[in-house]
């Protein structure tokens, strides 16, 4: 089976979550099934690694949902221009 080196778009929006201080493997393929974290479901079709991504603190984070962010894990609004996003 040929693996895919293309993210999958979640969401044309960013996750605003907050987030406790530890350890997480943001989904950097967007085929998790526990957005936007890593559930392993990467080794069986694609290339794509999670990122991991360590808080010292307690913290607000966006998450970037359409795997287009220059600054993966975190949004940077690429997502503005995406094929199918609406402008507010
Ligand atoms: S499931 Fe997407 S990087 Fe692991």
């Amino acid at each position: 089976m040929v693996k895919s080196s293309e993210p999958k778009i979640r969401g044309l929006r960013s996750l605003r979550m907050m987030m406790q201080a530890g350890k997480y493997n943001y989904c950097a393929c967007g085929r998790t099934e526990n957005n936007p974290f890593c559930d392993g479901s990467h080794y069986e079709s694609t290339d794509i690694k999670p990122i991991l991504v360590v808080f010292e603190f307690q913290q607000e984070v966006k998450w970037c949902d359409c795997r287009n962010s220059k600054n993966l894990p975190f949004c940077d609004h690429s997502h503005r221009n995406l094929p199918g996003n609406k402008p507010k």
